[in-house]
């Protein structure tokens, strides 16, 4: 019998927790073989709903699911985790900006970047959701150096798979023959969902969203707002952020990442910047990725046209000014 893998979600008695831990204990994230130990951690006013989430998850009755550990202790909760999914923190309410949340998450991140930096696993993957993701990244980074840059990603596999609905939904073909979307930059509304390399399997071979969506205004304008104010969109009607699709999201990113992406598919990652594209080195952007061998690289070579380039930079510069908004929290750290 395999080795159980343990999984950390920290916020994990918040929605997204609550909608994801069962999705692991199920085997989606990891694969219907691989046993789980699950870790969660919340804080002390969550301790209550966190202990009710640990009896539904033993009510279950999961076949994967080995073992559960439920605490507000930092240090227990990252002891030997394979895999750390961060959910955990401050949440964006209706109403707030991005940069109101970004001060109270830096000492949180700091916290659990230094724990899982001393006590996780050697190789442990680490996957950011809180927002702002791309930037709670840049300061996990910061916290955890022992951590190798490769092992720290963000969430924006969300808007992934928003980009691949919006495009399936609108030549009326399945989500599933749609590939090669990429969402550029920002978990944000500057963020860059683009399907000039998409493709389209059908019946008659696989053909270029491209071609066969001639309107290309649509794919410049509402096409790319769409899928950028989809969360603001659920905030509205749900009076509560995405949490489901999120769930969902992490779980193919985490199970892309390390057991590979498809043969000629890439995906989208918020990964630490080479330099590729001419995106500033450093900045977690979300970039076209492949994995294999639990390691991604980014897609090189695609080509970029000017339309593409002024997106790109724009999101890009959103990332700069919140990456040193975060230094002046991190240097009072
Ligand atoms: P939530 O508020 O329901 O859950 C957050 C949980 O974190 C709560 O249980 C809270 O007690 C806990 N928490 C707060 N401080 C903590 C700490 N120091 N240590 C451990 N746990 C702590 O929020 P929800 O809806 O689950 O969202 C979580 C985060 O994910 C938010 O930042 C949200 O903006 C972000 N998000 C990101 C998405 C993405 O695509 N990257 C998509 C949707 C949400």
């Amino acid at each position: 019998a395999r080795a159980p893998v343990r999984v950390l979600v920290t916020g994990a008695a918040g929605q997204i927790g609550y909608a994801l831990v069962p999705m692991i204990a199920r085997g989606i994230m990891l694969g219907p073989d691989q046993p789980i130990i699950l870790h969660m951690l919340d804080i002390e006013p969550a301790a209550e709903a966190l202990k009710g989430v640990q009896m539904e998850l033993i009510d279950a009755a999961f076949p994967l699911l080995k073992g559960v550990v439920a605490t507000t202790d930092v240090v227990e909760a990252c002891k030997r985790v394979n895999v750390a999914v961060m959910v955990g923190g401050f949440p964006c309410k209706e109403g707030m900006m991005r940069k109101d949340v970004l001060p109270k998450n830096v000492p949180i991140y700091r916290a659990h970047a230094s724990a899982l930096a001393e006590h996780a696993a050697p190789n442990c993957k680490v996957l950011v959701v809180t927002n702002p993701a791309n930037t709670n990244a840049v300061i996990f980074k910061e916290f955890a150096r022992s951590i190798p840059e490769k092992n720290i990603t963000c969430l924006t596999r969300l808007d992934h798979n928003r980009t691949l609905s919006q495009i399936a939904e609108r030549l009326n073909v399945h989500n599933s023959d749609v590939k090669n979307v990429i969402v550029w930059g920002n978990h944000s509304s500057t963020q860059y969902p683009d399907a000039s390399h998409a493709t389209i399997t059908t019946t008659s071979g696989e053909k270029s969203a491209r071609e066969l969506i001639a309107d290309q205004h649509w794919l410049h304008n509402e096409f790319i707002t769409t899928v950028q104010q989809r969360g603001d969109v659920i905030l509205k009607v749900r009076k509560l952020s995405s949490a489901l699709s999120a769930a969902s999201a992490a779980c193919d990113h985490i199970r892309d990442w390390l057991h590979g992406t498809p043969k000629g598919t890439w995906v989208s990652m918020g990964v630490c910047s080479d330099g590729s594209y001419g995106i500033q080195p450093g900045l977690f952007y979300s970039f076209p990725v492949t994995c294999e061998n639990e390691e991604w690289s980014i897609v090189q070579g695609l080509e970029i046209d000017e339309f593409s380039r002024l997106k790109m930079d724009a999101t890009a510069q959103e990332l700069i000014e919140e990456k040193s908004f975060a230094y002046s929290f991190i240097n009072q750290e």
